[in-house]
């Protein structure tokens, strides 16, 4: 089979049924077939997965792996899949359509924009998954200030977040920025999480980057936390 370029990934993004795309960050809205426009904030469950369960978000989620393994681990749940690279979502999607786990979705945004796609106490649990570290940027961390307060206007009291990284500068700034923001709570972390029994099942999916880092001998670090006390900050 040939390989699919960028743009013919992209292209086929747009007829796949489990993938939603936002290609506006100042008019946000998410798209499907490239034109028709659906609104689904706090009707994901209902209108999208058409059932009741929980909702998992995979935050920063490349190729999917999280989604597609835990969608496998645990079938009664639905998963989204998000992240900003088109190519990456169509791998994910792809493979969700071939494993035939209809409970798994993708959608292409920048995961700054969420709360204007998932509507109040939605979602149910986040894997934040491998991302960037941004060694230089603190603010564009995805445990920073701007990123917690942006979870809790779409999360609940019961959320639980998970953030599995190699980085030692993203793992130490997230236990330290968690503690101190007074909504969250750490519930348990680990920086070496193969050094003994797995925590939790889903710690064994491995994705692209993590096979990479532990092809370089990296320990892999998980930290697992929940909101303490609830308001509905905006920002
Ligand atoms: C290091 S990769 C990890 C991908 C995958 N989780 C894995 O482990 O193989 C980080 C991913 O985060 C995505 N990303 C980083 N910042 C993002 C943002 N603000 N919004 C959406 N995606 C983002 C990138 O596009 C990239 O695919």
């Amino acid at each position: 089979m040939s390989k699919r370029s960028k743009l013919e990934k992209f292209s086929e993004n747009q007829k796949l049924e489990n993938v939603l795309e936002n290609f506006s960050y100042e008019n946000p809205c998410l798209l499907k077939n490239a034109f028709e426009k659906l609104d689904l904030k706090s009707q994901w469950k209902k209108s999208f997965f058409q059932n009741d369960n929980p909702l998992v978000l995979e935050l920063a989620c490349g190729r999917g792996e999280y989604s597609l393994g835990m969608a496998e681990l645990f079938p009664q749940k639905n998963y989204i899949g998000v992240d900003v690279k088109g190519a990456r979502i169509w791998r994910g999607a792809k493979n969700a359509i071939a494993r035939k786990l209809s409970q798994v979705a993708f959608v292409r945004t920048k995961i700054e924009v969420l709360p204007h796609f998932f509507g109040e106490a939605e979602v149910d649990e986040i894997w934040i998954i491998f991302p960037d570290p941004f060694l230089r940027k603190e603010n564009r961390r995805l445990t920073s200030d701007h990123y917690l307060n942006s979870y809790l206007q779409f999360t609940h009291k019961e959320t639980d977040f998970h953030l599995k990284t190699d980085d030692d500068t993203l793992y130490e700034f997230s236990l330290k920025n968690i503690n101190a923001h007074p909504h969250f709570e750490i519930i348990d972390h680990d920086n070496d999480i193969y050094s003994k029994s797995l925590s939790h099942p889903a710690l064994g999916i491995q994705t692209y980057y993590e096979k990479i880092h532990l092809s370089k001998q990296k320990k892999i670090k998980h930290i697992h936390f929940k909101i303490k006390s609830f308001t509905n900050q905006k920002d």
